[in-house]
């Protein structure tokens, strides 16, 4: 993998000459940013020499002229790992500041981030902190605690650099889990549908998309090609992913329907269950009186998915107010699907519009699986897993 360490200005910055020389052992292609402050401790010329590679430093360095090198470092990537990451480091990636080169490549970049702090104990339990190890769990960071140990200033507590070979095996970890969908093609459903009454009222939902999004990026950066037909939602979709936009759940059908064979089929549109049976040309007027809409089913999508691409694991979600595992299987039977993907939606902390969420995973063949409260990125990553063993 092509591995872009960026190093900030801990005493432990010269434990980072180490840890590119043995992700270079690994067989990783290494290139290093240094901050400011990480250029007190050790300098370019020590990474330049050991990588073969430029070392970037400062905001507007540009060593091939001409191009911008955050942008360009950034599509380089495949991974971001920042060893050791300070106090003001973390947070500056945790809350998307971009004023030095390192969080500039951070903030553009959508490779995945392994961070490994390093910093006095009494920093690390700063609010603020936490709050940016948080902020940073939202985009698939894997955070490596510090060890506990004595530190610099007659300390003792955690905050310490984890070991080389911690970090070494957090990159492979994710060069599995990058190969782990390379090849297959993964189609998503996703946001809500919107079925129109008029030509200005409509019925529809409150799905925010997000889950849709979460799972597209989650596919990703497991390395499949991904199709996303989606109703106007408002999460943002992936710019790698090919997004086919519709409105009504019938254009929902004919769209997936339309995609090439897929490997795996996820549906996390919330379609209308129910269409008007006729769309009323202009506008309803309201001198009218009482008037009745008369509602006509939709197909029912995923279930449609699962019989025109029999070859493909096609797992439904199943929103239920509550944790009924009974009917989620007779969901499951009914729609012919590989497995479902129950969420509680009676719980405000996950589902509809949430960051966060927690799936229980049924398969038809009987087995079942929970994921515990993740954000919506990590439930994604661990639903592919669970679907790719
Ligand atoms: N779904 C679909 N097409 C529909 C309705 C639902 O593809 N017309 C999919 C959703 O994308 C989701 C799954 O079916 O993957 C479950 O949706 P849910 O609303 O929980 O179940 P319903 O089938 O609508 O059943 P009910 O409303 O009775 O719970």
């Amino acid at each position: 993998m092509k591995v872009l360490l960026g190093v900030s200005g801990s005493i432990a910055a010269y434990r980072a000459a180490d840890l590119a020389r043995e992700l270079m052992r690994a067989g990783h292609e290494v290139r290093v940013c240094l901050t400011d402050g990480a250029a007190q401790f050790v300098t370019p010329l020590l990474f330049e020499t050991l990588t073969g590679q430029p070392v970037l430093s400062g905001a507007f360095e540009e060593p091939i002229a001409g191009r911008m090198a955050h942008i360009d470092w950034a599509r380089w990537a495949d991974v971001i790992v920042v060893a050791p990451a300070t106090a003001n480091t973390l947070v500056r990636l945790g809350l998307g500041f971009a004023e030095d080169m390192l969080t500039t490549v951070v903030l553009a970049s959508s490779a995945p981030l392994v961070v490994a702090p390093a910093m006095n104990p009494s920093m690390y339990a700063a609010d603020v902190v936490a709050f940016a190890r948080e902020r940073l769990a939202a985009r698939a960071t894997i955070v490596l605690e510090p060890q506990e140990g004595d530190v610099v200033a007659g300390e003792h507590g955690p905050g310490k650099l984890a070991p080389i070979a911690e970090i070494v095996a957090a990159v492979q970890s994710l060069d599995v889990r990058r190969n782990r969908l390379a090849g297959k093609h993964v189609l998503i459903t996703s946001g809500p549908t919107v079925e129109s009454i008029d030509d200005v009222r409509f019925l529809s939902n409150r799905s925010s998309g997000k889950m849709g999004a979460a799972l597209a990026r989650a596919a990703l950066l497991m390395g499949a090609r991904v199709t996303v037909v989606a109703g106007p939602q408002s999460a943002v979709l992936p710019l790698a992913a090919t997004v086919i936009p519709v409105h009504t759940a019938l254009e929902m059908l004919a769209a997936a329907q339309g995609a090439t064979q897929p490997d795996v089929i996820i549906g996390a549109a919330a379609v209308a269950d129910y269409r008007p049976l006729t769309r009323q040309e202009g506008k309803i007027r309201r001198d009218v009186g009482n008037i009745s809409l008369q509602l006509t089913p939709n197909p029912d999508v995923i279930a449609s998915l699962a019989a025109t691409f029999p070859g493909a694991q096609t797992v439904a979600f199943a929103a239920e107010p509550g944790p009924d595992v009974a009917t989620a299987r007779a969901k499951m039977a009914r729609k012919g699907v590989f497995a479902v993907a129950v969420n509680d939606i009676s719980r405000s902390d996950i589902g509809f519009g949430a960051d966060d969420n927690a799936l229980q995973l049924l398969f038809a063949s009987g087995g079942q699986a929970e994921s515990g409260v993740r954000t919506k990125l990590a439930c994604g990553i661990w639903l592919l897993e669970q679907l790719t063993p």
